[in-house]
């Protein structure tokens, strides 16, 4: 890569073009070099005789992604962060010195450090496209903004909006970054060019000059919220809000609320900068940083990978048929239309039809209330929908997504009367959550078009999609439903067929000791909140059984006890849940009680008796709650992938927990956390468990193996391949 033509001044007359273009690289980072080279161009500003500057991108869609993550990954201590920050530091403070005005003319990705450099400019003119983004997402990857943006954001847009944008990791577009006062104007896109000619020609003229933007809080609220009295109440309020959502396991946006407050209003620039470069450098230390920056690089490896090893095509897909229109179907449905594909759905009720439309049509109307779309937008994928109750229009379709009823003989005959319907190489696929991919192939002439595709309730939230892939199942059917699946915006992880696939395979041993816990004596809310406030699941057992339905729960335990055999020990209380009429959430009965609205109000206490359950006595430990339920998870979890091969990596165990369960990002995954507490650790205290309360806990052969030598899931290096499969910036 050339720096110097990745970074060049084009003379303008006496305007300079500062255009970043960064050759050989898909985006516009600042990395080391990048900013050492944008040092020079300041210099070179400087001495020269332009009267003005304008900062340009040169790629279509990114202005400047921001840092380069791999550079912050490569650095593990407090020192090193500060080592690089300065620098930083001193580069944008000398581009907000120069003494001609400087404006950024943003159009594409301005995120991260993108955006803390175009803070540091005088104007900020926007271009109104979708892809023109501006904002600090920092705290997601659990560090701060470190390029000056926690001491320039609130200066320009006041503390509300800035501790808004940051405590979230928000982007916002053109429109809202006026609003909010980041940005001066926003404009068509093939205008703003010209609008930041028509800056420097008033910059020419002398009507316009050097400026430090400074926020001037509108109406007699935000003035107080903003001055000196008001600040306390602003900081308390949002540490409130951030250890409700976080309960207090991210540290990023408490660092951050912390250096906000120490450095707003503050008049020494380098002063409050200190304080930010000590703040990042403390975070991005910590394992929360460093897991969640592996998860960011493993979704943006997911981008690039195609879900098999060789490099056959996967077909395009403009059009899909969703059998069966209930929740599943419904919710398939809409994500698929969402994102322009044309999708006919084909129910046995016209009820069903009406109850699959509905559901996209009140996904969609909501977005529309919230101005998230047009009304355009809303009637034009509303048209991509359309329902029956034969087969019309299906000979043309290029995928059919099969979400009927859960029973392989019905879902074997109705998947071979649909491929009679359809193109001959038609891709079929299922949304079962519990039957066998391999042997309902055998219902298909073609078993090699056949794919499982396991969304997740509910579908238009939950991002995993698992792609199941049976022992005939083509690489052309697999990539396919793997690129379809990112096409509908959802991470897919390619399994193998098996019991449950991976993730209900993992949960089930999770949901079965949460069961026995409950007859050794446990209560119910406090293993819900040692999970959740604790380890930081974002609900407890219970509270997943009743979202599951308990009536499914038990199916499931039974098909699970009758393919995976001592290892599965079914609780007394399966039974007595099987003939009980509590269902959960869906008949507003179950663990929880839920009232009209089908809000849950609490935990029906009346359980106990009704289930023939001591009086709860909590006799257990915080720390035995925890384990069993996560050890034996973990213990289940080699299994699956270092025996049986139903995942091929580590990091696809910890993308479908986390993406399909919540499981806590911040401790990187199941694999990620077995790591960090070490295979020896796991296998002592599985064993011990297995030796107080049954086989299920006796640890698998190959934990057993990696206990040994203690051995973790992820070699080493792993981190660093991870890194180096994706582009990663801040
Ligand atoms: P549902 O009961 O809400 O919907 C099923 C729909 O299929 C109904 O509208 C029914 O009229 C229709 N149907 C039944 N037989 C049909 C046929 N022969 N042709 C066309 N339509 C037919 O069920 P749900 O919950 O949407 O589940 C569907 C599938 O998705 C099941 O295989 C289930 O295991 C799976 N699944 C369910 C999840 C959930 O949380 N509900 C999660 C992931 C997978």
């Amino acid at each position: 890569m050339s720096l110097q033509e990745s970074i060049r001044i084009v003379p303008k007359g006496e305007i300079a073009f500062v255009e970043f273009d960064l050759i050989g690289e898909k985006v516009n980072k600042l990395s080391s070099p990048v900013m050492a080279r944008f040092k020079e161009v300041i210099e070179e500003l400087g001495r020269s005789n332009y009267k003005a500057v304008v900062l340009l991108s040169r790629k279509p869609k990114i202005f400047i992604a921001g840092a380069d993550i791999e550079e912050i990954k490569k650095i593990s201590t407090r020192e090193g962060f500060l080592e690089v920050l300065k620098p930083a530091h001193d580069i944008l403070n000398a581009f907000e010195d120069l003494p001609i005005p400087t404006i950024a003319a943003i159009n594409g990705a301005c995120v991260g450090g993108g955006c803390e450099l175009v803070m540091a400019a005088d104007y900020r003119i926007i271009a109104d496209n979708k892809e023109t983004k501006i904002g600090l997402p920092e705290t997601k990857l659990g560090i701060i903004p470190g390029f000056g943006g926690c001491v320039r954001m609130p200066r320009i847009v006041g503390l509300q909006n800035s501790l808004d944008i940051i405590l979230a990791g928000k982007t916002i577009d053109g429109k809202k970054a006026v609003k909010m006062g980041l940005v001066d104007e926003c404009v068509p896109t093939q205008m703003l060019e010209q609008k930041a000619l028509e800056y420097a020609g008033q910059i020419l003229a002398g009507k316009k000059g050097k400026r430090r933007k400074v926020f001037e809080p509108k109406g007699a609220m935000n003035v107080v919220l903003d001055s000196f009295a008001g600040r306390p109440l602003v900081y308390s309020q949002a540490r409130k809000t951030v250890l409700g959502l976080t309960k207090g396991h991210y540290p990023a946006q408490l660092k951050a609320i912390d250096v906000i407050r120490k450095t707003y209003g503050m008049t020494n620039r380098d002063k409050a900068l200190k304080i930010e470069a000590e703040g990042f450098a403390e975070v991005a230390s910590t394992d929360v940083s460093k897991n969640l920056i592996d998860l960011f690089f493993m979704m943006e490896a997911v981008k690039k990978q195609t879900g098999i090893s060789s490099d056959v095509k996967p077909r395009d897909v403009k059009s899909m048929g969703v059998l069966g229109a209930g929740t599943m179907g419904g919710g398939i449905a809409q994500v698929a239309a969402d994102k322009g594909v044309h999708v006919r759905l084909k129910d046995i009720s016209t009820d069903g039809i009406g109850i699959g439309l509905k559901q996209a049509h009140d996904i969609w109307a909501k977005e529309l209330k919230r101005r998230k779309i047009t009304p355009h937008d809303f009637q034009a994928k509303m048209a991509l929908i359309t329902g029956g109750l034969d087969y019309a229009g299906f000979k043309t379709l290029d995928v059919v997504v099969e979400a009927i009823v859960e029973d392989m003989n019905v879902k074997k005959k109705v998947l071979a009367e649909t491929a009679e319907h359809c193109d001959p190489n038609v891709i079929l696929a299922t949304n079962t959550s519990s039957l066998s991919v391999t042997e309902m192939a055998t219902a298909l002439k073609k078993p090699e078009n056949f794919v499982g595709m396991h969304f997740f309730n509910p579908v238009n939230k939950m991002p995993l999609v698992e792609v199941i892939r049976g022992p005939k199942t083509s690489d052309e059917a697999v990539t396919t439903i793997f690129e379809l699946s990112k096409k509908m915006g959802k991470t897919p992880v390619v399994v193998k067929d098996g019991p449950g696939f991976l993730v209900n395979r993992l949960l089930m041993p999770y949901m079965i000791e949460a069961m026995f816990m409950l007859e050794e004596g446990m209560n119910i809310e406090t293993v819900d909140r040692y999970y959740t406030h604790t380890f930081g699941m974002p609900m407890g057992p219970y509270r997943l059984m009743d979202e599951v339905g308990l009536d499914v729960c038990v199916k499931v335990v039974k098909i699970f006890k009758k393919a995976l055999g001592e290892r599965i020990e079914v609780p007394k209380l399966v039974e007595v849940l099987t003939n009980s009429k509590r269902l959960g959430r869906k008949n507003k009965f179950g663990f929880y009680k839920y009232d009209e609205s089908g809000k849950d109000v609490g935990v029906d206490s009346s359980i106990y008796a009704e289930f023939g359950l001591k009086h709860p006595s909590n006799p257990l430990t915080e720390k035995e709650v925890i384990e069993r339920g996560i050890f034996v998870m973990i213990n289940e979890a080699a299994l699956a992938m270092v025996e049986e091969k139903i995942v091929e990596r580590p990091q696809d165990v910890d993308m479908a927990m986390i993406m399909g369960t919540g499981f806590p990002p911040f401790r990187g995954g199941l694999m990620k956390y077995a790591d960090s507490l070490g295979s020896r650790y796991v296998v002592q205290e599985l064993e011990l468990y297995a030796s107080r309360l049954g086989i299920r806990f006796r640890p698998s052969t190959p934990i057993a193996n990696m206990a040994k030598t203690d051995r973790k899931f992820y070699g080493e290096g792993a981190s660093k391949r991870l890194a180096s499969d994706a582009e990663a910036t801040i």
